[in-house]
């Protein structure tokens, strides 16, 4: 059930991964709308204040141009006896069915306090806020992590540098006509809480 007392308790729990074939490429994304998702990303906490995120976002003919280089990585580095044609199809495809592609990066600070990791958290956070913003706006969203991201190839193709990682790749877009808003659940939280002292 939700709880009508938090509106951001309808949010979290309706926000949901709406995948590329369920986009409508020809609908675009105001910019406003975009905006607003990219600075609440940008609100994310952040250890240090190093403000970790960076964001590539491909638009139009580039995203053909993105999806070109992921077939071309993935071709390259995958083992002949586990390269599957789906997959690579799939890679060069999807880029084309959302209207706006966003490569979720993580620049690596300089401050030797502040571990790996909890940049890639301070990351996480920031697209679970852009997550929330599209859903509160009824805009659908994809966080897709194939590994051939965080790669040489990959980091060349954005300019990063070797500290730098590629995160994912975040595709945002509006159902098309005839779909749904998926559904979806958790097991309970009951399961996954214990309170110390307790056996
Ligand atoms: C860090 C991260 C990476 C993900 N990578 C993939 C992925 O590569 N492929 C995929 O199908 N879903 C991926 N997902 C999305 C999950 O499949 C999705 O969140 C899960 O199915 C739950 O659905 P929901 O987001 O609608 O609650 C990823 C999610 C996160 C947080």
């Amino acid at each position: 059930m939700i709880s009508k007392n938090f509106p951001i308790t309808e949010i979290i729990r309706c926000r949901r991964t709406v995948k590329p074939a369920m986009m409508d490429p020809n609908l675009e994304v105001p910019s406003e709308l975009l905006n607003e998702l990219l600075e609440n990303g940008n609100w994310a906490p952040t250890h240090g204040f190093t403000e970790p995120w960076r964001f590539t976002i491909f638009s139009g003919d580039h995203r053909k141009i993105l999806g070109e280089k992921l077939q071309e990585l993935y071709s390259n580095l995958t083992p002949e006896d586990q390269f599957r044609q789906d997959k690579m199809d799939k890679l060069g495809r999807n880029p084309i069915l959302a209207p706006i592609v966003l490569a979720i990066c993580m620049k690596r600070g300089d401050n030797p306090k502040i571990p790996e990791i909890e940049e890639i958290e301070a990351v996480a956070c920031a697209v679970q806020n852009m997550h929330l913003t599209a859903a509160a706006a009824g805009l659908g969203a994809f966080w897709s992590s194939p590994p051939i991201l965080d790669t040489d190839g990959m980091r060349e193709f954005l300019n990063l540098r070797d500290s730098d990682r590629c995160l994912g790749l975040f595709y945002i877009g509006w159902l098309k006509e005839g779909e749904n808003w998926p559904k979806s659940s958790r097991g309970p939280i009951s399961n996954k809480i214990k309170w110390f002292g307790e056996s």
